[in-house]
């Protein structure tokens, strides 16, 4: 049986044609999520995608994960900094998780530094654009 990946996307993701291109790149974000489809293909794993700009309905999703899949790929946007709720969930979730970011949080403002998520994740790729999803996807697969 494939593994079963639940791709997770936070807040303002889903607006992702609308902000800056030379930080998050030229996709939309339907085409962002139709090229994580296709390399989660290539390596053998089945994807359900789920978005949201409400982080209550996050955390419910992630409650809910373990139910219909085997593995995270998440990229909470700004919530990653300060949304410690995301940091329970996923511990109650209690399925191996990957963060990834288009951009590259280490070397832009102060406030993007700290990932609530540190510690509780298996993997992290930053500042690698839509490319860092497979090196996302690549380490989750080690992980299951
Ligand atoms: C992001 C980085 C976050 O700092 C930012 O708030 C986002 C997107 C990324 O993919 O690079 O919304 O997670």
């Amino acid at each position: 049986m494939k593994d079963r990946v639940a791709v997770m996307h936070g807040v303002n993701l889903d607006m992702l044609e609308r902000r800056p291109s030379d930080v998050y790149g030229e996709l939309s974000f339907p085409q962002l999520e139709r090229q994580i489809g296709k390399l989660a293909q290539e390596l053998g794993l089945e994807t359900r995608f789920f978005q949201s700009n409400f982080e209550g309905e996050f955390v419910e999703e992630l409650h809910r994960a373990a139910d219909y899949a085997d593995g995270l790929l998440l990229n909470p946007g700004a919530w990653t900094h300060y949304a410690w709720a995301l940091r329970d969930a996923l511990e109650i979730a209690g399925l191996p998780a990957v963060e990834v970011h288009l951009s590259d949080i280490a070397v832009r403002e102060d406030w993007r530094h700290l990932s609530v998520l540190e510690g509780v994740v298996v993997g992290r790729v930053r500042g690698q654009g839509v490319d860092g999803y497979r090196s996302a996807l690549e380490m989750l697969k080690e992980a299951l």
